[in-house]
């Protein structure tokens, strides 16, 4: 059965659905973009996506599509026609279509709508998991990685690094040897005390929404979290590390670089956390 997708007003085979050689989303990397998972047919702190989608429009002066109540119309149209109820949509909207100009288009410019949705298992467990690997790559992208563009070159190519060097994940370090983020999601350790540290929020790293669900839940779980930057050799010698993302949720890493994190196992903290989510998705996406 063929998939379907919105673009424009349309809800089309995804084979079927074309973009026009001229949207500056294609010509320019001119759009923004989000990927929210849907687990019971629902969204998955689907309001908190869309306040990002906002904050990233805003950072790049563009004008939403069709007003903020519409999008969760749509995208539950397409979850419908592809009889969704676990897996993830992403949604992109571009600057719309007119004749290649740096410049931003005429005002009247409409922006492009695309959303598409994939049915996918999401992680149910870590029981088989045996962590992942992580290599550290410089930080090479743009000063505005908080703004969630589809212009993702540097994070493709550290991303396939990492692939290339038998990893999972590229974690980006900065200037001043601390880590900013993955290629794909946010970087966590856990250092002595089962303390808990993340990079704080600020415009070198994507204000990651697993990040801020599973900060909530780890308090709520009386554990300590730290917001504050951590330089590539307190991640060498951290107890435990891990990684969240919309689609990984918590992935625990078990080496960095070579080197061997903890005992090379997924950590307790990693674990409970991960478990404090899937709860958490369980609960949020029950009922009617
Ligand atoms: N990526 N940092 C970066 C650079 C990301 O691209 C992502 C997500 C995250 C985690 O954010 P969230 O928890 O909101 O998914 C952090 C998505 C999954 C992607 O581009 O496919």
């Amino acid at each position: 059965m063929s998939r379907i997708a919105y673009t424009n007003g349309q809800y089309v085979r995804q084979a079927d659905a074309m973009v026009n050689i001229e949207d500056r989303g294609y010509q320019f990397a001119d759009g923004v973009y989000e990927v929210i998972a849907v687990a019971n047919g629902r969204l998955v702190d689907g309001e908190q996506h869309f306040d990002r989608l906002e904050r990233s429009l805003e950072g790049l002066r563009m004008d939403p599509p069709c007003g903020r109540h519409i999008l969760p119309l749509i995208i539950m149209q397409v979850l419908r026609r592809n009889h969704i109820v676990q897996g993830f949509i992403y949604l992109q909207i571009t600057r719309g279509v007119a004749p290649r100009n740096f410049a931003f288009p005429p005002p009247d410019t409409a922006s492009s709508l695309v959303v598409i949705a994939g049915r996918k298992n999401l992680p149910a467990s870590l029981d088989m998991a045996q962590g992942v690997k992580i290599v550290t790559v410089p930080e090479t992208r743009w000063s505005r990685p908080d703004i969630k563009t589809v212009s993702l070159l540097a994070s493709v190519l550290a991303k396939q690094e990492a692939i290339d060097r038998g990893a999972y994940e590229a974690w980006f370090v900065d200037k001043a040897g601390t880590i900013t983020e993955g290629a794909s999601s946010n970087a966590w350790i856990v250092v002595d005390g089962k303390e808990i540290v993340t990079r704080p929020l600020g415009q070198d790293i994507l204000a990651g929404i697993t990040r801020q669900t599973l900060i909530s839940l780890a308090r709520e779980s009386n554990l300590k979290v730290t917001e504050r930057p951590f330089s590539i050799n307190e991640a060498l010698a951290a107890k435990e590390a891990f990684v969240t993302s919309t689609t990984a949720f918590v992935m625990p890493v078990v080496a960095i670089d070579d080197t061997q994190i903890g005992d090379g196992k997924p950590g307790d903290v990693a674990i409970q956390l991960f478990d404090a989510y899937r709860r958490y998705i369980d609960q949020a996406t029950d009922g009617l």
